[in-house]
């Protein structure tokens, strides 16, 4: 096969000596505009794992690497004067340059023709490359292959706001993987540094564009730039300069991260994308030389195997674009963390800043840094525990045992049963079946239970099923939970009160398999902030009047009034979901043209009318809650989470205590993006932008997911939903798990032999499992 590799970077070099090994007949010439000893960047990093894929691909080049590889364990975290230095992390780095040179000699070896200083243009595929069978767009992050065809690609490209210049320097970094956050006359900038040869560091420097612009970097030449971020970070460098070799980027050295995603890598069955040109993995996660490399192997093996030219072409696709999916949302959450540090700066001590940078991509949780550096993060579990009980403490506690206050109400731990209508109640009236419901889950060691969304009329109601507050029986009926609830447990109980406004009246979500299906009979007249249906089957809600808005702010007061007669710790305020509040706050169901619409402060003005009205009417002592939906999944047509961070403003300024921050349900055309811990993002951005306690929700399932939330900053207090339905005990379990006796949960004393039972055999499981 006559091969033709556009791009002479580690996936195009590795592409041609993979072929090679696998058939020494293929005639294959790489193409560089280059010289061989010039590259751009200072050091790459990988994992022992890709070391070992290369390795199995061909050990000679491996083997060549592997000896002159740089090995780091610690990380270091430089900011406000001190340093964090935890352990375990095990990187490996190399030389660019030297890695590009250690692949020239092993693709000149196995007979692949190199041609530098070759610069290629698009017209040459069907002219000068018109011959080729095969030809491997390996021209990275700015491929004029792909940027010629972006189309036929199906590419989508997001420049990201962040600056960054990649410098080198001859100071030794050879301890560890070095983050300095340090503060300019206008703002944070920071730095990643790590050491990959005998005497050269990587010391890429990073800031957001305003400070880069107040700065003066983009009217800087590539040495100017160097010697200014010289002088802000002199105390790190030991006397040394700041090396600049980015001579292929014009103007200014510093760029920002386009993230390439390409959904169709194949062109014409004979041009086939790999390495940046088809994806890019943002460096705070330092996979994209990985990437290429593991490409090319795909790629290859692939090509030499029974398939034909197209259909290998297109399971090389299939198999590769998966991992680069997976690392790419990895890398997004890591590159978003960087692209907000001086949040995270200026929010934490230098101890927070670093367990929230070490989880920042959500993949390492608190217990890999358990495995990685026990006593690191023992010290940072009793700094956590001696700022929360306000005292030194001795030994360790996890996280979510930490407890929490909310104005006179004292939680016991972090863990919150989320607000789940049950859709069981008659006429509003909370049955036996609520009693025993709430009952459970108050005795599961959750610190906080929320009720449902429990309406302030009978027209509130979602559905015939859902609970309500607005007669003497009911209240009767919830005071008998919460007379229960403060009796024999010790959790604090939580109101959630709400008005389903244009999603109400329909059928309980067992009764028809399309969501949110309209009751066919007995239905009720629903009302909203305009006369614009939820979805298109929904029925037309009539636009609320002034007068509407008086009533239905006098049925929330009442609400309050009642729960605070059965006894409740907490209410919450719902206006999320597409319910009636939330469908004044999002635009996508509020058309009015008066005072309440419009704007987002217009559109925020009804539910802080109802929330003034309700504080008012509930005891200063007692806290309170809103929930939102953080984000329509809808970009701008939608609420977005920079407006979630405005819309807590506006609560906390009205007098909310903790912003409940789930999202989406208030449109059928939103393209939510699921995961672990999905939403925690938007929890993380209202607590430490508005700074306002947050509880986070959504797929947040493991008690290692609650202790790294909460060990980070992203959230206050963690709400489950459906994994407490079928394990109320769920806090319980944990306890059991994590081996903890202290106050931060209590077991009814009727089940102490099963906590202890639980314990011991989940105490048996893991050391077998350690020891298999
Ligand atoms: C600041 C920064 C730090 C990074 N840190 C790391 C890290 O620590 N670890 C890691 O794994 N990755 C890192 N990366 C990413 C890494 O550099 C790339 O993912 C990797 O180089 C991709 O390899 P590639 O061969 O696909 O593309 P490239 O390395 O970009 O190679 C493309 C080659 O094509 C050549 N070329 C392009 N167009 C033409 C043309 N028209 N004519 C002739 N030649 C052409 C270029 O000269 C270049 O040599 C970092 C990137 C940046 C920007
Ligand atoms: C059966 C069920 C009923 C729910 N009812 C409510 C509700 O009444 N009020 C509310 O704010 N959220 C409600 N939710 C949403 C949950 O509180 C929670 O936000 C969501 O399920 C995501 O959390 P999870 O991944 O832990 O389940 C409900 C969820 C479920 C599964």
């Amino acid at each position: 096969m006559k091969i033709v590799c556009l791009g002479g970077g580690p996936s195009g070099l590795y592409l041609a000596i993979s072929m090679k090994l696998r058939d020494p007949s293929h005639s294959i010439t790489v193409y560089e505009r280059n010289r061989p000893g010039d590259t751009f960047g200072w050091g790459v990093v990988f994992s022992d794992e890709t070391m070992q894929n290369l390795k199995k691909n061909d050990p000679v080049s491996a083997n060549i690497m592997i000896n002159e590889l740089v090995h780091w364990d610690m990380i270091d975290c430089h900011a406000h004067g001190e340093v964090e230095r935890s352990a375990g992390h095990g990187f490996i780095g190399i030389g660019r340059k030297r890695m590009l040179q250690i692949l020239h000699g092993r693709a000149m070896e196995l007979g692949v023709n190199l041609e530098f200083e070759q610069e290629f243009n698009v017209d040459d595929l069907d002219s000068r490359f018109a011959d080729a069978d095969l030809i491997v767009a390996a021209d990275g992050l700015n491929s004029k292959i792909r940027n010629a065809n972006l189309d036929v690609f199906d590419c989508d490209i997001d420049l990201r706001p962040n600056k960054f210049v990649w410098l080198g320097t001859h100071q030794s970094f050879r301890e560890a993987f070095t983050f300095i956050f340090e503060k300019t006359e206008y703002g944070w900038i920071w730095v990643h540094a790590y050491q990959f040869d005998a005497n050269t560091s990587t010391f890429i420097v990073e800031c957001q564009p305003d400070v880069y612009e107040a700065l003066g970097f983009e009217r800087m030449n590539h040495e100017e730039s160097a010697e200014t971020c010289r002088r802000i970070f002199e105390k790190y460098l030991g006397g040394h300069k700041l090396l600049t070799n980015s001579a292929h980027i014009r103007g200014s050295a510093w760029i920002s991260f386009p993230r390439v995603l390409c959904r169709n890598w194949v062109k014409d069955d004979r041009i086939v994308l790999i390495g940046d040109a088809a994806h890019t993995a943002h460096f705070a996660i330092g996979s994209g030389t990985k990437l290429g490399l593991e490409d090319a192997i795909s790629l290859a093996r692939h090509l030499d195997s029974d398939l034909a030219l197209p259909q290998a072409l297109r399971a090389y696709q299939a198999e590769r674009e998966i991992e680069a999916l997976k690392l790419q949302s990895a890398a997004r959450n890591a590159m978003v963390w960087f692209e907000n540090a001086p949040r995270y700066v200026n929010a934490f001590d230098t101890r927070q800043l670093n367990y929230s940078m070490l989880t920042r991509s959500q993949r390492v949780s608190h217990e890999n840094l358990r495995l990685r550096d026990r006593e690191w993060l023992e010290t940072y579990e009793k700094h956590l525990a001696g700022l929360a009980l306000g005292k030194p403490v001795e030994q360790p506690v996890p996280p979510m045992f930490l407890p929490f206050r909310l104005r006179g109400m004292a939680l016991k731990n972090r863990v919150v049963v989320s607000p789940m209508s049950m859709y069981s109640a008659v006429a509003g009236l909370p049955s036996d079946w609520h009693l025993v419901h709430y009952g459970a889950l108050a005795q599961g060691g959750a610190g906080l239970v929320c009720t449902e969304m429990t309406n302030v009329s009978p027209g509130a109601r979602i559905t015939t099923g859902c609970a309500g507050i607005w007669n003497d029986e009911q209240e009767a009926a919830w005071k008998r939970i919460v007379d229960f609830t403060h009796a024999s447990t010790g959790a604090k109980i939580c109101l959630q009160i709400g008005h389903a406004g244009p999603k109400g009246a329909t059928q309980k979500p067992w009764e028809s398999s399309v969501s949110d299906a309209p009751l066919t009979q007995d239905g009720w007249e629903v009302i909203g902030p305009s006369a614009h249906p939820f979805a298109p089957h929904s029925r037309q809600p009539r636009a609320m009047t002034r007068d509407d808005m008086i009533r239905v702010t006098a049925e929330h007061v009442a609400a309050v009034e009642r729960a605070d007669r059965a006894g409740f710790d907490m209410v919450e305020l719902h206006a999320a979901h597409g319910y009636l509040l939330s469908a004044f706050i999002t635009p996508v169901l509020n058309k009015r043209k008066d005072d309440y619409g419009g704007s987002l402060a217009n559109r925020l003005r009804f539910p802080l009318e109802v929330f003034t009205a309700m504080r008012a009417a509930w005891p200063a002592q007692k806290p309170m809650s809103v929930r939102i939906s953080a984000c329509d999944w809808l970009g701008e047509n939608g609420v977005t989470p920079e407006q979630a961070v405005e819309i807590a403003r506006a609560f906390k300024a009205a007098g909310v205590d903790i912003i409940d921050v789930s999202a989406g349900q208030t449109s059928t055309e939103a393209k939510p993006v699921y995961g672990r811990m999905f939403q925690t993002p938007f929890a993380d951005a209202v607590r430490n932008d508005a700074g306002i306690a947050t509880m986070a929700v959504g797929n947040i399932f493991e008690p290692d997911h609650v202790n790294s939330i909460i060990a980070a900053g992203r959230a206050d207090l963690c709400c489950l939903a459906r994994p407490h339905l079928l394990d109320p005990n769920w806090t319980l379990r944990a306890a059991a798990q994590l081996q903890y006796h202290g106050e931060g949960v209590s077991c009814p004393l009727q089940y102490q032999a099963g906590f202890e039972q639980l314990e011991r055999n989940l105490a048996r499981a893991a050391d077998m499992a350690i020891n298999a």
